[in-house]
């Protein structure tokens, strides 16, 4: 399994999945700007199966036509609620719990709502998991704008996300952190979002 973070549009960041053994990949958020993944998936000659989008945000999703028409076998992938709000209407719709196949790969879906109400999770193979605007290193996903929730993110961060396993390596959607990516385990220890044990506490965070 491998999964290379790409930087895109100001501080976002996409992610191809890959599968070496055979070469088939996923891009999750083309970001306003795919070149960068466009480009990988050239240079490593990958059979692009899916777009998968955490959440509708246009800073997520903005380049999806344009991976859309270079890569058309591409099936675009989200939840419902999110890909409602999509100009590209997705042709799969994902909900909590089901996995999909990258070649050798197994690509878990976690519903986690709070920042948008149909944001997703991805556990990667049980090794990673990506995390969109719902984890940030240090931080969570914003709870006031459009659809957003601040119960319901706490109830994602501490239902869904802190019961996974320490040694995940969680990769977010913008970098906005001081590390790039890091251990689920190291984020438990330090990350305010998920040390505050009640909603009251959650929400005086500032
Ligand atoms: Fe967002």
């Amino acid at each position: 399994m491998a999964i290379e973070q790409l930087r895109a549009g100001s501080d976002n960041f996409s992610y191809l999945i890959i599968s070496p053994s055979d070469n088939h990949a996923a891009l999750v958020d083309p970001s306003t700007d795919a070149t960068a993944a466009l480009h990988r998936i050239d240079d490593l000659n990958l059979t692009l199966d899916y777009i998968i989008i955490t959440h509708y945000h246009s800073d997520h999703t903005a380049a999806v036509p344009t991976v859309k028409r270079r890569h058309p076998a591409a099936k675009v992938v989200a939840s419902e609620a999110d890909g409602r709000l999509l100009k590209n209407r997705p042709e799969i719709i994902v909900k909590d719990g089901m996995v999909l196949k990258v070649g050798g790969i197994s690509v878990k879906v976690i519903a986690t709502p709070g920042h948008t109400p149909g944001g997703i999770c991805l556990l990667v193979d049980s090794e990673a998991l990506i995390t969109g605007d719902t984890l940030f290193i240090g931080d969570c996903g914003r709870t006031d704008l459009p659809g957003g929730s601040l119960r319901e993110m706490f109830d994602s961060i501490h239902k869904k996300i802190m019961p996974l396993p320490d040694s995940l390596l969680v990769y977010p959607g913008h970098d906005y952190g001081d590390l790039p990516f890091d251990t689920l385990g190291h984020q438990k220890q330090t990350n305010k979002t998920l040390k505050a044990k009640t909603l009251e506490d959650f929400a005086k965070i500032p």
